[in-house]
């Protein structure tokens, strides 16, 4: 590329610039950013009380086979870093007895190539990477998620 040519790009990309900028006000404007929060941007409201985590231990449905499934139970204080894993003490394959946890399932043993290791794989390790618990909160957006068994049953 010669030199005009180069001049020319960057002689059109400063162009470019005062659109840049006027899209960036408009959607920088303060009405359109408080959809979420109901109130303007601007204004400080009272914050909402933090929803309760459900702690029911009842298991809940999975939405597809593969589906990590939700915590049904409250993890407070349940520490997970290089030094300990609160969550195995319940969950690891030698302490379900005395716990009645249900046992992590083979794949967590299971390394990237599909073969099994003796204890949790490190790519299992950080629980809390796929697992979450769930509070009782309306959701802020509508869901519209449908399940792979009304979709195979839902005429054509
Ligand atoms: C004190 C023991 C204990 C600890 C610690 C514990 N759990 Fe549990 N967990 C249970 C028991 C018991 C259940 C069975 C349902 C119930 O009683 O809540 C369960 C259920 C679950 C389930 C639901 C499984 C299913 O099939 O639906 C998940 C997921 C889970 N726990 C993840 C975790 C994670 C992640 C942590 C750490 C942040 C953790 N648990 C820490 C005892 C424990
Ligand atoms: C990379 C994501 C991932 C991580 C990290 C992970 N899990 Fe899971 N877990 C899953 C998925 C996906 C399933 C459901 C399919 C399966 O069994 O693999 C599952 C299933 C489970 C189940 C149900 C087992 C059953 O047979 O019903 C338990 C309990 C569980 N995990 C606990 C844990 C605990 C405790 C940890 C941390 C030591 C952990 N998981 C880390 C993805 C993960």
């Amino acid at each position: 590329m010669n030199i005009s040519a180069v001049r020319k790009i960057l002689l059109r990309s400063l162009l470019l610039l005062p659109v840049v900028a006027v899209t960036a006000l408009w959607a920088a404007n303060p009405d359109e950013l408080a959809t979420l929060r109901k109130s303007d941007i601007a204004v400080d409201t009272e914050p909402q009380r933090m929803p309760e985590v459900e702690n029911k231990d009842v298991k809940r449905t999975r939405n597809y086979p593969m589906q990590p499934p939700t915590i049904p139970h409250k993890i407070d204080n349940y520490t997970v870093n290089l030094n300990a894993n609160k969550c195995l003490s319940c969950h690891d394959r030698t302490l379900t007895e005395q716990s009645q946890a249900p046992m992590v399932s083979v794949t967590h043993f299971m390394n990237r190539d599909g073969n099994f290791l003796a204890q949790v794989s490190p790519r299992r390790y950080f629980c809390n990477q796929c697992h979450v618990t769930q509070v009782d909160a309306k959701p802020l957006v509508d869901n519209d998620f449908q399940d792979v068994d009304s979709l195979l049953t839902k005429p054509e």
